[in-house]
């Protein structure tokens, strides 16, 4: 399959630091860092976070293919540095000679990656799988994410998103009492968010090829957030509720020849295709599986019956979450601008 705008990450949760690079931008494309620190102080932001987010503080260096403040049409390359690897060196060590089982844990922890990871990769020690599986790496995906809404906002498209339901709770008052009630009982809370993209031009994705599906891209990069459950367009997750008379945008023809919609149920996208109505992408976070009142497991080292092994966490990171999921849908979106609009500068 055919792309433009592609980005790689590297680095572990507790790890010296977190990399991307990214290939496809456009040369002269005005790259404002404070936005994209902006960017970042909103993913550690929301109510429910744990201490780690006071430790992070995250901002963004800038390693290759800009100067003076614009892209350089060549790989784009970014570093956001971990602030408490001072505390973690000898543990992350690259060294052999290093070798410590501090921080080592042999207890799987449901809903994480460890179980699986391990087998896979044939790993003794979990912290192996944790590092790499953390959501710590959603940062960079943010910074990426920044630089693809910058790209997008050079064709006037802008993203935004917005919480739905956290727990039962269906406003901000309830969303504060439902984390507040599980953070008392030491368990989580997950939530309902969507996604909102204005002023997208038609026809971007494809429904031609089943790997071309905007819907499908926009899916798999959303999807790919560790914790998310669920995704959906418009009101696709509750479709199966109505006839397809109440479903279905009619579209209607104004006196100047324009076309245009009263509803937007499917959420910008029919046929795989952006609409020209604003695209709304809905998902579903799971509760966050550390809980500090821990749950059931199996520590294999000792082939025993245990709990499982708890380690710094939030009680709910639903708004973080959002914003990780507005930078998937950008990268998806600077990729599809950048194959109708192919340029190798702005
Ligand atoms: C922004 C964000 C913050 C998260 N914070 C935590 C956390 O503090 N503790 C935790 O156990 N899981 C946290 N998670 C969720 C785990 O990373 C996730 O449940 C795990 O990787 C397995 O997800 P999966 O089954 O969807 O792949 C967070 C996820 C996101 C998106």
């Amino acid at each position: 399959m055919f792309e433009k705008f592609r980005f790689l990450t590297a680095g572990e949760s507790h790890g010296k630091c977190l990399t991307a690079i990214i290939e496809g931008l456009p040369a002269g494309l005005e790259i404002d860092v404070d936005f994209i620190n902006a960017e970042l102080k909103r993913r550690q932001g929301g109510y429910g976070r744990g201490g780690r987010m006071k430790i992070e503080n995250d901002t963004v260096e800038i390693t290759s293919g800009v100067r003076f403040g614009k892209t350089l049409g060549s790989p784009l390359t970014m570093v956001i540095w971990n602030r408490d690897f001072e505390n973690w060196q000898k543990i992350m060590s690259v060294n052999a000679k290093d070798f410590t089982d501090e921080k080592s844990f042999t207890a799987y922890r449901p809903g994480h990656a460890d179980f699986a990871g391990s087998i896979k990769y044939n790993r003794e020690d979990l912290r192996d799988i944790l590092e790499r599986s953390s959501a710590r790496k959603t940062a960079i995906y943010v910074a990426v994410g920044a630089v693809a809404k910058l790209l997008l906002k050079h064709y006037g498209i802008e993203c935004s998103s917005k919480i739905l339901q956290i727990g039962s709770g269906k406003n901000e008052e309830e969303f504060c009492r439902e984390i507040d009630l599980a953070k008392e009982a030491g368990d989580t809370v997950g939530g309902k968010f969507e996604v909102i993209v204005d002023n997208l031009p038609v026809g971007l994705g494809s429904h031609v090829h089943w790997d071309r599906k905007l819907d499908g891209r926009i899916a798999q990069a959303v999807m790919s957030i560790p914790a998310v459950k669920s995704v959906s367009f418009g009101d696709g997750e509750d479709a199966y509720k109505i006839f397809g008379s109440k479903f279905h945008d009619e579209i209607f023809l104004k006196e100047n020849g324009e076309i245009y919609r009263k509803t937007n149920h499917s959420g910008g996208v029919e046929g795989g295709m952006t609409n020209g109505e604003p695209l709304v992408v809905r998902a579903v976070m799971k509760p966050i599986p550390t809980l500090r009142k821990p749950l059931n497991t199996v520590d294999f080292k000792q082939n025993e019956q245990t709990t499982a092994h708890f380690e710094r966490s939030d009680t709910c990171a639903v708004e973080a979450c959002a914003v990780v999921a507005e930078a998937m849908v950008a990268c998806t979106l600077a990729n599809e601008i950048m194959l109708v609009k192919p340029c190798d500068y702005l």
